[in-house]
């Protein structure tokens, strides 16, 4: 009964604000968002002949015990699709970024150089930073000018990632292609037998979902049910290229997936065999973990392992069940087995009886994206915490009638997943996280502390409901 009323609601949103999208696939997308599988249809038109793009890696120079990078934001032109171009932005390229190989314990440098001609901000996704850092509160960098950030990461060895964060610009900046990599390394993993030799058996593996018009071009415009429902649907991307082919050598490649789009869920899968999982956001696992699907909200990364063994000559990833990356067999050999062992996580062993709990409730109407039913006030400090102090938050995804899922993200801070909806998480969820996913109707636990100093947010990382409101700010006080 309550479905009903809930699709006519929707159906009646639709009439009296989206005039303006005459695009004729639009029946088949705004029922793809009920169901929350956007099929890329458009995929299985391209073939595939273009190879995987490999970023960069960048190793920085050594200055006075500093490690030093230089990114330049700046507008470039990018061919999505083979032969039609279209304006992108980039740093130091015209699409996407460098992978950023910083060691834990270093100090880092980033010299940052605006070529835009609008402002932007650099966040550190991932990374346990404080305020003057984290590129969200006064952190703007205007057009053709410069900016220089440090940090030195003391977290365990991670995939991070980087991406603009200006208000109101973050969701479009992103989808125009910003978006970068960081790969942490420290003393223990770089012993770990695993692959870690780029663009041979390990890759960074950015999926994004754009539209394009039939030239090829990308715009971002949202209407009003993007601005509610993210934007999503259109074409399939890895690192920036519609179906592309890798080589993959004998044995095993480690993927470092990256969900970098705006609002798209991802399920992730090699049709019905099995990878294994080794890594969430913030680390390695303590034991890989053997999955058969993969789902990925916007924000967060899994490292996988594909072993060639079981591929043919010419095999596939798949998204949402539809070939997105083609592997071909080489015969250049890679390991043959995974460790046993990973990392050493802390046992959660705080008494979570003695701890504050905080609660957090997303829900997205018709007409808003809000949070415990308030949506983002910049003049608002939503609390307050202490430094060093530890605290469950309960999130709770409310959606009812909207039924949209929500990654919930916080800045500055690596947290365990406590509980999922009353259980223990699945395994590959019970490493360090920084965004965790919520279907309609979950509600998760998870305990997070707070090393950095000063202010910093959480959010929904589908980039529209952060923009319209599905975000909040505390302040993290030394004393
Ligand atoms: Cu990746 Cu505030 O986000
Ligand atoms: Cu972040
Ligand atoms: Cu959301």
């Amino acid at each position: 009964m309550k479905k009903i009323i809930a699709v006519s609601l929707f159906l009646t949103s639709i009439a009296g604000y989206a005039m303006e999208d005459h695009n004729s696939n639009h029946k088949m997308e705004s029922s793809s968002h009920h169901s929350h599988m956007t099929k890329f249809e458009k995929n299985r038109e391209i073939k595939f002949e273009r190879e995987l793009l490999v970023p960069p890696l960048l190793k920085g120079k050594l200055i006075d015990n500093t490690r030093v990078f230089d990114l330049d934001i700046k507008k470039g032109e990018w061919e999505f699709l083979k032969g039609k171009k279209t304006e992108t932005y980039g740093y130091n390229g015209p699409i996407l970024g460098p992978v950023l190989a910083l060691e834990k314990g270093e100090k880092t440098r980033i010299n940052i150089s605006n070529s835009l001609s609008e402002e932007t901000t650099v966040h550190w996704h991932g990374a346990i930073v404080s305020q003057e850092s984290d590129g969200v509160h006064n952190s703007d960098i205007l057009p053709n000018s410069k900016k220089t950030v440090e940090f030195t990461l003391n977290q365990p060895e991670a995939t991070l990632w980087f991406h603009p964060h200006p208000m109101h610009k973050t969701a479009q900046q992103v989808y125009k292609g910003l978006a970068g990599l960081i790969y942490l390394s420290d003393e223990k993993s770089n012993e770990l037998a695993i692959p870690r030799e780029y663009g041979f058996n390990d890759f960074p593996i950015v999926i994004q979902d754009k539209k394009l018009s039939s030239e090829g071009k990308l715009e971002y415009k949202t209407n009003h049910i993007e601005k509610i429902h993210g934007k999503s649907g259109g074409y399939l991307m890895v690192n920036g290229i519609v179906s592309p082919y890798m080589n993959i050598p004998k044995g095993l490649t480690r993927l470092r997936v990256i969900n970098g789009s705006n609002a798209t869920n991802y399920n992730i899968d090699l049709s019905n065999r099995s990878f294994f999982q080794i890594a969430s956001d913030g680390g390695l696992l303590t034991s890989p973990v053997e999955m058969k699907k993969l789902v990925l909200a916007p924000g967060e990364r899994a490292e996988i392992i594909v072993d060639s063994e079981i591929l043919e000559t010419k095999d596939y990833l798949y998204i949402n069940g539809v070939k997105v990356l083609e592997f071909r067999k080489t015969n250049r050999e890679s390991l043959s087995k995974l460790p046993k062992n990973l990392s050493i996580l802390p046992e959660v062993k705080d008494d979570l009886t003695k701890l504050k709990t905080l609660n957090f409730t997303l829900k997205t109407t018709s007409k808003s994206n809000t949070i415990n039913g308030e949506v983002f006030d910049m003049e608002k400090m939503n609390f307050q915490v202490k430094k060093g102090e530890k605290q469950i938050w309960n999130i709770v995804n409310s959606d009812g009638m909207m039924d949209m899922p929500h990654p919930f993200h916080v800045h500055g801070a690596q947290f365990r997943i406590l509980e999922r909806n009353g259980q223990l998480p699945p395994l590959n969820e019970q490493g360090w996280k920084d965004t965790v996913n919520l279907k309609a109707g979950d509600n998760v636990k998870i305990l997070v502390e707070y090393k950095t100093d000063g202010i910093t947010v959480y959010h929904c990382h589908i980039l529209e409901h952060e923009e319209t409101g599905m975000m909040g700010q505390f302040q993290i006080i030394d004393r």
